[in-house]
């Protein structure tokens, strides 16, 4: 199953991304991760791209699309692939429907996870951290890691925080989203792709929504 987690910064479709490789054996396609292993490790695409992620814009569709390509190309997704942070424009939407199409891949559903407010948007990045070494997704109210320090998926004890996650760049990429991401909601419930899930409620809840979501579908 080829799925799209679909929703404004901060929603929770990595959270629940990590959950559905866990559970279903998915592969995560992430551009905001992939764009920001390629800063970490100094790449000339990294350096480029790096004030525009920490001021919130878009980077240009043409790197997100090449990225997405080169990882269809190694032929990742046996058992199904999430889409995270991807597509974000029109264009890039249509680019990855040629990408499949040449794969002989269907794209099964697109999850939306609504969260209209703000603030929670907000609350959310700012109280965001994450394991340096595998990942994991943290907050510093909803979701510590059971002994403090200590990652609960692989032991690690070092773990870091996003330039962008802060009130002031938030209003920037939620912007961004509204202007041209949102437009996306349109695009799948026209090519009868979209399931909308509300996105507020604990992590278990939203997983059970994006499980009943999912059901039924590829
Ligand atoms: P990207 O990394 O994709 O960031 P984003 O879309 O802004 O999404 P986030 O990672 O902020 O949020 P999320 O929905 O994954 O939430 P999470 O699960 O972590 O993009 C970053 C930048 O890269 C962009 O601004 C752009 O510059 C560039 N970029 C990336 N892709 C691009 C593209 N396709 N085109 C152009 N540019 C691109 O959860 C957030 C927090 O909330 C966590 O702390 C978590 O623990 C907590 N949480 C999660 N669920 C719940 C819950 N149910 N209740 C309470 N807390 C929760
Ligand atoms: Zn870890």
């Amino acid at each position: 199953m080829n799925i799209i987690l679909l929703g404004p910064p901060g929603a929770g479709k990595g959270t629940q991304a990590h959950r559905l490789v866990a559970e279903r054996g998915m592969v995560q396609l992430s551009t905001g991760d992939m764009l920001r292993a390629a800063r970490s490790s100094g790449t000339d695409l990294g350096n480029r791209v790096a004030e525009i992620m920490d001021g919130g814009s878009l980077v240009t569709d043409e790197v997100v699309v090449g990225l997405i390509e080169e990882q269809l190309d190694q032929g990742v997704g046996a058992n199904g692939i999430i889409f995270d942070g991807f597509p974000r424009t029109l264009k890039q939407a249509d680019a990855l429907a040629e990408l499949l199409a040449k794969k002989d891949k269907a794209l099964d559903a697109v999850v939306e996870m609504q969260i209209a407010d703000d603030e929670e948007l907000v609350a959310r990045v700012s109280g965001r951290f994450t394991c340096a070494n595998c990942g994991e997704v943290y907050h510093d109210q909803s979701k510590r890691p059971a002994r403090d320090g200590v990652c609960d998926k692989c032991g690690g004890t070092e773990f870091k925080r996003r330039a962008d996650d802060n009130a002031e760049t938030m209003r920037t990429r939620l912007l961004a989203y509204y202007k041209e991401t949102s437009p996306l909601i349109g695009y799948y419930y026209a090519g009868g792709k979209l399931v909308s899930i509300d996105g507020l409620g604990d992590i278990d809840e939203v997983a059970a929504r994006v499980k009943g979501a999912l059901d039924g579908r590829g």
